[in-house]
């Protein structure tokens, strides 16, 4: 792919979706939209990639968000007056450059690259010097047509609100993806006005003065026509969620993951999921995500951007982000495990336990009931039910140590920062505030008091007082 660079068209307002956040921000399975054609392009390894956007706020927003596909440059298009305008604002950034553009909208989340690359072959081969990529719809709604002369080449593309009732019965659309020689492309650009229903100026009409011209040009109708598809309503992006969800639950099946009832799964772009792993209904697996081999996912949890090994179980009901979990660990129902926590091997954390920051060596265990913030909790340690990490003091937070198999009772309060030896008993009801050395017992609760007989005595007075 010599001699080619990426225009990628991504200022538009996105007025059919009725919102104040970009139209290619907003997420399909927890991915931003544009985030889909960068990964085809960066698949294809295309040099130079440029991405239209906005020149207000929102274009800073959207170049913000893309920090995962460095290199790229941002041209501004500083008012959204339609698709060629915005190929003429990238244009300004390669004075001088020749050789071919592949134009991609930033709102066709589907193209994949192996399809772009059949594509670039095409457009090769036929010699052309403009080829759309098309597909045959059953139902065309509001894509542009494509109209074909008697050979079977493009002679134009008519957007659906300009087009005859005749030209609206052409079930050839036009996917908003082009590869067109770059010469050809600045002269078409200086050519087009807005004289149509719009009152834009559309890209789609480099196709006519493309034929004006006798440049030669060509279709390639893509083989899956659901890749072409476009997101212009909230009602487009639920619709391909869900065929995109369905495609990848699809692709995990073929290799070795069961999905129970799938079609209520979502699992990200990005996962990757171990062979003999069983996902339960009703899961969602977003963003960086590892999961091993022969993991168990328990219905309802979430997972994002997190690292599990093999053989874990994740009990229903869990929320998992950004933290590791080491092999053979046990982790749920109803577990939430924040932003750095990460769980040694052979651990367990269980039932309505809120982890944060917290690492949990081998071994290690809060089985219930329990906030572990800001804290090291060494091998074979046992925190009981009920026990609380007091990390913040409402200006600052501070950490907590927890030396090696110490035994911490249910209900017990530990204030950071403080530190516990190794091998450190903690009696039920504790508030520990100062450091315990090594296999030290600490207790810190009142003695209990007993008087004897008065039990009735108690309840007869409080009778009384009614
Ligand atoms: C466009 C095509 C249509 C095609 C469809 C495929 C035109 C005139 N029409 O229509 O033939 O079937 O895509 O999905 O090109 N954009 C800008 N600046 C603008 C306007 C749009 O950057 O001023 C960007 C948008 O952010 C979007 C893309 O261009 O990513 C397409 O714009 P959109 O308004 O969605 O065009 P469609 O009506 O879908
Ligand atoms: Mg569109």
């Amino acid at each position: 792919m010599q001699n080619l660079i990426a225009i990628v068209l991504a200022a538009g307002r996105g007025t059919r979706m009725l919102s104040a956040r970009p139209k290619v921000l907003h997420k399909l399975l927890d991915e931003p939209l544009l985030s889909y054609p960068l990964r085809a392009l960066a698949e294809l390894g295309i040099k130079q990639q440029l991405v239209v956007v906005s020149g207000d706020q929102d274009g800073d927003l959207v170049a913000g968000s893309m920090a995962a596909f460095p290199g790229l440059e941002w041209p501004r298009q500083i008012q959204a007056r339609g698709t060629a305008d915005a190929v003429a604002a990238a244009l300004k950034n390669l004075d001088g450059v020749s050789g071919s553009a592949l134009i991609l909208c930033g709102d066709v989340p589907l193209l994949s690259s192996t399809t772009l690359e059949l594509f670039y072959q095409k457009h090769c081969q036929s010699r052309s010097q403009m080829t759309i990529l098309t597909a045959v719809l059953d139902d065309a709604g509001s894509y542009g047509r494509i109209v074909l002369d008697d050979d079977g080449l493009p002679e134009e593309i008519v957007e659906a609100k300009d087009a005859s009732p005749e030209q609206l019965l052409i079930n050839r659309i036009n996917s908003g993806t082009y590869l067109v020689d770059l010469d050809l492309l600045r002269r078409a650009l200086a050519d087009t006005d807005c004289d149509n229903a719009q009152g834009e100026y559309y890209l789609t009409d480099m196709v006519a003065f493309a034929r004006r011209q006798g440049a030669p040009t060509a279709i390639f109708d893509i083989s899956d026509s659901r890749e072409t598809l476009g997101i212009n309503t909230r009602e487009d992006l639920v619709d391909l969620e869900k065929i995109m969800a369905a495609g990848i639950c699809r692709n995990w099946l073929l290799n070795g993951v069961t999905i129970r009832f799938p079609e209520t799964v979502r699992i990200g772009p990005c996962v990757t999921l171990g062979h003999d792993s069983e996902i339960e209904p009703g899961v969602s697996i977003s963003g960086q995500t590892e999961i091993g081999v022969g993991c168990l996912v328990g219905s309802g949890t979430q997972i994002k951007n997190s690292k599990i090994s093999d053989q874990v179980e994740i009990k229903p009901y869990s929320i998992l982000e950004d933290v590791v979990v080491e092999e053979e660990s046990q982790i749920g129902p109803f577990a939430r495990l924040r932003p750095g926590t990460e769980i040694g091997a052979g651990a367990k954390i269980g039932n309505f336990v809120e982890t944060k920051k917290a690492r949990f060596g081998k071994g290690a265990k809060a089985s219930h009931l329990a906030y572990i913030g800001d804290a090291e909790v060494g091998e074979h340690s046992n925190l009981g039910a009920g026990t609380i990490t007091c990390n913040y003091d409402g200006f600052n937070k501070f950490k907590t140590e927890i030396g090696r198999r110490v035994f911490v009772g249910s209900d017990s309060q530990l204030v950071a920062p403080v530190k516990l030896g190794d091998d450190v008993l903690v009696g039920a009801g504790s508030t520990v505030t100062r450091d315990v050395s090594d296999n030290a017992l600490v207790t810190t609760r009142t003695r209990q008091k007993e008087f004897a007989g008065r039990g009735m005595a108690w309840r007869r007075l409080s009778l009384e007082d009614k």
